[in-house]
C-alpha cells in the first residue's frame, strides 16, 4: 500500500534555501543514511524515519554506494521504502549517491577513475531502483587519479541522465577550486560540497566554506551531531544501542573522550537555559550561517528525527551564546 505523505508537509515546517548560486533549493536538515539503514538495522525503523522525514518536509536524503552494512544495503533499503512508499513522489525529493571509497575488491572498486565511478553509478542506480539521481559526488579527493579523468566523469553523467547535479565531497582547497573549474568548463558546474562540520570538527571554517561561496558552490555538512558524541548521551556512560556502543559503528569509544566529555557537559548546560536538546543547539550552531545550504543529520529513531527538525522552530543563537560556545571549544 502506497503511503500518503500529509498534505502540509511544506508548510513552514522545513525552510529551504538555494544551494550556492543554482536554482535547486535544499531543506535546511537533510537526512542521511549512513548507518541506521542497512541489513543489520531495524527496517520498520526505517520506513517510520522516511515517512516522517517527507512527511515534515524534509526533501533531501543523502546515501553513498557503501553505506549499510553490508555494503550497498542502503541504497537497497531506500529503494524498496521509495518503490513501496512513495511511488508517486520521485520529483518531490532529491536523492543523493557517491562513489569513492573502497565498494568491491579489485583495483576498479575503490577511488576516482572513471572506471569505478561510473560502474558504480550504475550499480547505485539499480539497488535505489531509480533511472537517475539527482545530486552525484566523487565522495572523496584521490591523488592518484587526474582530477580532469574524475570530474569528466561526474559530468558525462550528468549528459547521459543519470545524475542532474554533481557535487564533491571531503576535497581539499586547492583540489577544490580546480574540480570547481573543471566541472563549469564542461557545462556542468558542481552543485555542492560536503564536508565534515560541527562544534566539534571545524576545518571547513579555515577556507573550504568561503571558497564554496565565493564559487558559487552550496555547502552542506555531515555528522552535525559528531556522530551522536553532542548530545545528552554519553554523558553518563555508553548507552547499550547507541553508535559508539554497535560492532557496525564508525564511532569509536576512545572518541568520546573524557576533555570531549567535559565540553559536551557544559554545552549542554548552555542547550538546558536555552531549554531545548543539545542536539538542536548543535544543529542550530551549524546552521548560524547562511553560508552553510543544510546540514545532514544520521537519526536512529523517528523520535531523534523529531527532535531534529523541532530545532528549526527555536530563536536563533545570540552573539552571547555563540561567543560562550567558542569559549568553551577552545579550552584544551
Ligand atoms: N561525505 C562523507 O564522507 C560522509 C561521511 C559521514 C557522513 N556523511 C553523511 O552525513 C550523514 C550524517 O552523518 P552522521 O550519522 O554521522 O550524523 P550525526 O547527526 O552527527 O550523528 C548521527 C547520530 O547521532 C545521534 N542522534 C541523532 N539525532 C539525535 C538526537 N536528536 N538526540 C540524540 N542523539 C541523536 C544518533 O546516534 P545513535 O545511533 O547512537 O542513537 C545518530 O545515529 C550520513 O548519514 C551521511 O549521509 C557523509
Amino acid at each position: 500500500m502506497e503511503n500518503h505523505p500529509s498534505l502540509n508537509r511544506y508548510d513552514n515546517k522545513v525552510p529551504y534555501v538555494s544551494c550556492g548560486k543554482s536554482g535547486l533549493v535544499l531543506p535546511r536538515i537533510s537526512l542521511g543514511l549512513w548507518h541506521n539503514f542497512g541489513d543489520v538495522d531495524d527496517f520498520d525503523e526505517a520506513v517510520k524515519m522516511i515517512q516522517y522525514a517527507f512527511d515534515n518536509g524534509i526533501t533531501h536524503f543523502d546515501l553513498a554506494n557503501n553505506y549499510g552494512p553490508p555494503e550497498g544495503s542502503a541504497e537497497e533499503t531506500f529503494g524498496k521504502i521509495l518503490k513501496k512508499q512513495f511511488p508517486n513522489y520521485r520529483d518531490e525529493m532529491i536523492i543523493s549517491t557517491k562513489a569513492g571509497h573502497r565498494m568491491w575488491s579489485g583495483p576498479y572498486g575503490d577511488g576516482g577513475s572513471r572506471k569505478y565511478l561510473i560502474s558504480s553509478l550504475n550499480q547505485s542506480l539499480k539497488r535505489l531502483k531509480l533511472d537517475y539521481v539527482d545530486i552525484f559526488y566523487s565522495h572523496r579527493y584521490d591523488p592518484n587519479t587526474p582530477l580532469e579523468e574524475t570530474m569528466n566523469a561526474l559530468s558525462d553523467m550528468v549528459k547521459q541522465g543519470k545524475a542532474l547535479y554533481v557535487g564533491i565531497s571531503k576535497y581539499p582547497v586547492d583540489k577544490a577550486v580546480e574540480a570547481y573549474s573543471i566541472l563549469k568548463a564542461n557545462g556542468t558546474p558542481c552543485l555542492i560540497h560536503q564536508d565534515r562540520y560541527s562544534m566539534l570538527s571545524r576545518t571547513i571554517e579555515n577556507g573550504i566554506l568561503a571558497t564554496a561561496e565565493k564559487h558559487g558552490v552550496g555547502f552542506i555538512g555531515f555528522s552535525p551531531l559528531y556522530q551522536g558524541v553532542i548530545s545528552d548521551k554519553y554523558l553518563h556512560g555508553i548507552p547499550e544501542n547507541s553508535r559508539a556502543a554497535k560492532p557496525s559503528g564508525f564511532l569509536q569509544r576512545n572518541q568520546i573522550s573524557p576533555e570531549i566529555l567535559e565540553k559536551v557537559t557544559a554545552l549542554n548546560a548552555i542547550a538546558l537555559r536555552r531549554g531545548q536538546s543539545l542536539a538542536q543547539m548543535a544543529l542550530m550552531w551549524c546552521l548560524r550561517t547562511a553560508h552553510v545550504t543544510s546540514v545532514i543529520v544520521g537519526t536512529s529513531s523517528q523520535r531523534q528525527l523529531q527532535d531534529n527538525i523541532d530545532a528549526l522552530h527555536y530563536p536563533g543563537l545570540s552573539d552571547e551564546e555563540i561567543a560562550t560556545i567558542d569559549t568553551i571549544l577552545q579550552q584544551p
